[in-house]
C-alpha cells in the first residue's frame, strides 16, 4: 500500500487518500515530501497526548451534563468511561511534542491533496461564501490567502477580474492551473502587491486563523479596498471558544511539525474591523452537523469509518473519536465549525 497523504482541512475532518482511493482514512501525518527538515521558528513546542484529547471530550461533556443537557445516567457512563480510559492508557501510547512550523511549509505539503472531496470546514462554508458573493457588484477582487484558488475560480466566473496572494507556492501552482485567467503573486496577505483602493472585493477564507493579530492583517486588506468596498471573510473555529486543535504532522527527519493557529471570539474580528471603518452587513456561524457519529463511530457526514489510533503516532482525533462516541457528539454537539463575516467599507 502506497503512503496515504492528506486532504482537508486540518482543523476538519480530513480525508485521507492512498492506492485504495480517496475515502480511505488514515492518520494525516504520512506525508510525500522532499524537504530535509522542517525549518525553525519561534512558538511553544505543543505536547499532544491522545488521552487528553479524549478525556477532554468526556470533561466537556461532563460539563454539559452538568449544566442540564445530559441526564444522571449519562453523567454516571461519563465518569465510568474515563475510568475505562484510564485504565487503557498504556494501549493509547504516549504523547507527542511538536514544534511549530511555518504555514508555507504545511500548506506547501499539503497543497497536492488540498482540494479532494471530503473538507466538512469547506463544505459547511462555501454554500455562504458564494450567496454573499453572489449579491456583489463585479469588479476588481483580490483573494487573499487564496490558497489552491478555490473561491478565485468563483470570483472568476462570476465575471471579476480577479487577482490571488498566497504565501505557499505549492498552493499557487495549484491555483495557476485551476484559474489561469487570474493573476497569482506570492505574497504575505500583509504585503499585498497591489496600490490602496484598488479593488472592489476582497475575499480572505480560512486563514486569518493563521495570523495571529489580525488588526494589521486587516489593515492591510482595507487599504487595498476602494471606499464601499466588500470583505469578504471566513475562518475555522475551536473546539469549544479559543481551544484550537493544531495538526501535528511528521517531517521527513521524523521530527513532528505543527502550523501554528489561533482561535478567536467573534468580538475579535469586530474590534479589529469596526476601528478600520468597516461596517457589518452579515455574520454566519454555521454549526457541525450533530451528532457527529453514529453510535457505532462511523462518521455520519460522509458514512467513513476511520482505522484504529496507532500508538505513538501524533494523536488523529478522527481516530480517537470512535473510542468515545457519546462524549465526542457531546462535546461537538452545535460547535461551529466557521465564522463568515460580510463588512462594507464605509464611503470616502
Ligand atoms: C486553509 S487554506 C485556505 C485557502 C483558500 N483561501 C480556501 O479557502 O480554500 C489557508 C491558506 O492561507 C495561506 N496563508 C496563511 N498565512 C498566510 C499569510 N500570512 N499570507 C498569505 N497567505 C497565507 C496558506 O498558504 C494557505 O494557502
Amino acid at each position: 500500500m502506497g503512503s496515504p497523504v492528506l486532504t482537508g482541512s486540518a482543523l476538519t475532518n480530513p480525508t485521507l487518500v492512498s492506492e485504495q482511493g480517496v475515502g480511505h482514512r488514515r492518520p494525516p501525518f504520512f506525508f510525500p515530501g522532499v524537504i530535509d527538515e522542517y525549518s525553525r521558528i519561534d512558538g511553544p513546542v505543543i505536547y499532544q497526548h491522545p488521552l487528553a484529547y479524549l478525556l477532554g471530550l468526556d470533561g466537556i461533556a461532563l460539563l454539559r451534563a452538568f449544566s442540564g443537557v445530559y441526564d444522571r445516567d449519562f453523567t454516571l457512563a461519563r465518569l465510568r468511561e474515563i475510568q475505562t480510559l484510564l485504565d487503557s492508557a498504556e494501549d493509547l501510547g504516549d504523547g507527542v511534542e511538536a514544534r511549530p512550523i511555518t504555514t508555507r511549509e504545511g500548506y506547501d505539503r499539503w497543497a497536492p491533496l488540498y482540494d479532494e472531496p471530503g473538507n466538512q470546514l469547506l463544505d459547511i462554508e462555501q454554500p455562504i461564501v458564494r450567496e454573499i458573493l453572489d449579491g456583489l457588484p463585479v469588479g476588481v477582487a483580490l483573494d487573499a490567502a487564496c490558497g489552491t484558488g478555490r473561491h478565485t475560480a468563483y470570483l472568476a466566473s462570476l465575471g471579476h477580474k480577479v487577482i490571488g496572494v498566497d504565501t505557499s507556492p505549492g498552493m499557487l501552482v495549484r491555483a495557476r492551473d485551476k484559474v489561469p485567467e487570474a493573476e497569482f503573486y506570492e505574497a504575505d496577505l500583509h504585503d499585498v502587491p497591489l496600490p490602496d483602493d484598488s479593488v472592489d472585493l476582497v475575499v480572505c477564507a480560512i486563514a486569518l486563523s493563521h495570523v495571529e493579530d489580525l488588526g494589521p492583517a486587516l489593515a492591510e486588506l482595507v487599504r487595498v479596498l476602494r471606499p464601499d468596498g466588500h470583505l469578504v471573510l471566513s475562518d475555522s473555529r475551536g473546539l469549544i471558544g479559543d481551544i484550537g486543535l493544531p495538526l501535528v504532522r511528521v517531517g521527513p527527519g521524523g521530527e513532528f511539525g505543527y502550523m501554528p493557529t489561533y482561535a478567536r471570539l467573534a468580538s475579535d474580528y469586530l474590534a479589529a474591523a469596526l476601528p478600520l471603518g468597516l461596517q457589518v452587513r452579515r455574520c454566519e456561524e454555521p454549526r457541525t452537523p450533530s451528532p457527529l457519529l453514529g453510535d457505532d463511530g462511523v462518521t455520519l457526514y460522509d458514512g467513513a469509518r476511520l482505522p484504529d489510533p496507532v500508538p505513538g503516532d501524533p494523536p488523529y482525533i478522527w481516530s480517537l473519536h470512535a473510542l468515545a462516541v457519546e462524549a465526542t457528539n457531546a462535546a461537538w454537539r452545535g460547535k461551529p465549525a466557521a465564522i463568515v463575516w460580510h463588512f462594507q467599507l464605509s464611503a470616502a
